[in-house]
């Protein structure tokens, strides 16, 4: 789980690739590091921290101006983050530096080997094992046709290279191709090396790489944001295909048989001010605010007068049972869903946390549909789970935000949630995104099952026009919203530790909260069905553990309010987040306007507490400790 960059151009390659980086810092954000070449030799500038640690490095290095460049921002998975571990590793003889994401799984078997030739090794990463073996490689290919080794053809730099500098390519290509073919795991990798000073390759299996075509220049990079100033018009790598850039032309190709493939240019629907800040102090908080327009784009498209259009869909059968699968926020969306699934289509729903189910011996059924929901569309785990599903001969539906994603891709259908790039590392408006997608999928199945029931339509509709009614709703709920949630982060943000309750379709927004505050503030903080408190985790209660309460005008409301009421009377401090129109006697009462979808007004309340609490604390907002964005290691 990292963020890399390659650029081939005709600007300073440096800056741009440290801008790039910036873009890409919610990917990882414990080590930095770039390389370019000066005067053909690898220079590597690499530093510990965050980005602005690497950004002075770099401002007292002499020249800049180089027109190729390759990046790193590292989520350690091998060793420490101190530099020694961080991107750019050059290899033993100076022939190549390389950036990664991903894990070499059999690094240490090819490390061994390695020892045994006389490689030594300066860090704890497979990275540096394989951009050694690709060296390794790399000798044995021009020992064969130039009777030298790389470190020999560099001190004379040949007469013929001179003339021919793309002289040395193929031999690279070949050395590359065949260290990957031999590194079994994850891997999006970008290479830079002097031999080459006018290309720079790159490659995937398992993690995600794009290319940016733009005019005279080319990108690989880890996401869009890292080079959408300059261009919107993609490629999407696939697994076990590599790129050959230069500033004039790219090629992509297969990395077991070199053969050229022909791939479609993507334009990205979104510019650079979906991916900026746009005058708020952190992106969370534009991310939280920005959702009434995140409920319209969900809906744009997908609603014709009653009806739910998913043609994506069309195609597959109505399933006897549906199994979601997901991680953290997308898995709590996953299981809010369950409730509509099973109250509309009427269609038995399990919903899974994706680490386990993909090492269960799970036992499906015939005409069960997996649904997996990733914001990313790169989990390993729920990527992992999808592919498992495809193996056993199972439909499955992609819930994803990124456009290309690999969900996306290997998904037999994908629903894009369309809320636009997501950049604070906690997940917030895709969230609210996933629960409209997944609602309109409960409606469309209860209209492919129950198409003539009148009740039924008339339910649906129902629902719908609530649904329709939301942007607006929360457009005026939001500024209250802030300020009720700022006061109430600061009164009660003596805390150590939370409980969130939730019951019915709260339930699963009580474990959201939780996650947020906990992954944001560091205040520890559980979620549970209210129902469930008095099984034990009542003991807990005292006047210093407060509680969240989530009670929703439903059927369930009265029950709620006995929990409530259980909790106060041990001395438990609550804030109660209730609908207008219902009363519950307690000093903490936060109202959000009534509506038979309250969920979607619950949870961007639950987000800005978690926000200004995280806020006022001093605590980073955006990128919180030990965390990544998309988490593509198991
Ligand atoms: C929490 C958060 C994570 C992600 C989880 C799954 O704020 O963002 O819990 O929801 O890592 O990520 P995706 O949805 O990209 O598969």
């Amino acid at each position: 789980m990292c963020g890399i960059i390659g650029y081939c151009g005709h600007r300073p390659a440096v800056p741009l690739v440290l801008e790039g980086l910036k873009r890409l810092e919610y990917r990882g954000y414990d080590s930095a590091g770039l390389a370019f070449l000066q005067l053909n030799k690898l220079e590597v500038i690499r530093s510990e921290g965050k980005l602005c640690n690497l950004e002075e490095k770099v401002a007292k290095t002499a020249n800049t101006f180089a027109p190729i460049s390759i990046g790193h921002t590292r989520w350690a998975t091998h060793g420490l983050p101190v530099e020694r571990n961080s991107h750019p590793h050059k290899s033993n003889n100076d022939a190549l530096a390389i950036v990664h994401n991903g894990i070499i799984e059999n690094f240490q078997e090819i490390k061994d080997e390695l020892i045994q030739k006389g490689y030594v090794f300066h860090s704890d990463t497979d990275t540096e094992v394989l951009v050694n073996l690709v060296a390794d490689e790399l000798d044995s290919v021009l020992q064969i046709n130039f009777g030298k080794k790389y470190v020999e053809i560099q001190q004379d730099m040949d007469e013929a290279f001179q003339k021919n500098p793309e002289l040395y390519l193929p031999f690279l290509e070949q050395a590359f191709c065949s260290a990957l073919q031999k590194a079994h795991g994850a891997y999006a990798v970008v290479v830079l090396s002097p031999l080459i000073p006018q290309h720079i390759l790159a490659a995937r299996l398992s993690a995600p790489l794009l290319l940016g075509i733009g005019i005279g220049e080319y990108f690989v990079a880890s996401d869009v944001p890292a080079f959408l100033p300059y261009t919107r018009d993609v490629v999407f790598l696939d697994d076990r295909e590599y790129v050959v850039l230069s500033a004039g032309a790219y090629a992509v190709k297969n990395i077991f048989t070199a053969e050229k493939l022909e791939k479609t240019v993507h334009h990205i629907p979104w510019d650079l001010q979906g991916a900026a800040k746009d005058g708020y102090k952190h992106f969370m908080l534009k991310e939280i605010m920005e959702q009434p327009k995140v409920l319209r784009d969900c809906l744009v498209g997908r609603l014709q007068d009653d009806r739910v259009c998913l043609p994506e869909l069309d195609g597959l059968p109505v399933p006897g049972s549906i199994r979601i699968i997901a991680c953290g926020t997308s898995y709590n969306a996953g299981l809010w869903s369950q409730y509509y699934l099973e109250q509309f289509a009427e269609i038995p729903v399990i919903v899974e946390i994706a680490s386990e189910f993909r090492y269960r011996k799970p036992i499906l059924k015939a005409d069960e549909l997996i649904v997996v929901i990733s914001q990313s569309g790169e989990t390993a785990d729920t990527l992992g789970a999808l592919r498992l599903c495809k193996e056993k001969g199972y439909p499955v539906v992609g819930i994803c935000n990124v456009l290309g994603s690999s969900v996306a891709r290997e998904a037999s259908a994908c629903l894009y949630t369309q809320a636009g790039p997501e950049i604070s590392v906690a997940s917030t408006k895709a969230m609210l995104s996933q629960m409209v997608l997944l609602l309109l999928l409960a409606l469309y199945y209860g209209q492919r099952k129950n198409a003539d029931c009148s009740h039924a339509k008339k339910l649906r509709a129902g629902i719908l026009n609530e649904l329709k009614a939301l942007p607006e709703i929360l457009e005026g709920a939001l500024p209250v919203m802030r300020d009720k949630a700022k006061k109430f982060a600061y009164q009660y943000a003596y805390a150590k530790s939370f409980f969130y309750l939730g019951r019915g379709t709260a339930y699963s927004l009580a474990l959201e909260g939780a996650l947020k505050l906990k992954e944001l503030s560091y205040i520890h903080a559980e979620g549970y069905a209210t129902g469930e408190i008095k099984h034990g985790p009542i003991a807990l209660i005292d006047p210093d553990f407060p509680t969240f309460a989530l009670a929703f005008d439903d059927d369930n409301f009265n029950k709620v309010c006995s929990g409530i009421l259980e909790i106060k009377s041990r001395q438990g401090n609550v804030i109660a987040l209730l609908q207008e129109g219902t009363e519950l006697e307690n000093n903490d009462l936060w109202y959000i306007p009534q509506t038979k979808l309250p969920e979607f007004l619950a949870l961007p309340a639950m987000q800005l507490f978690s926000y200004e609490m995280a806020d006022y604390l001093g605590k980073d907002v955006d990128q919180p400790r030990n965390l990544a964005k998309s988490v593509t290691v198991e």
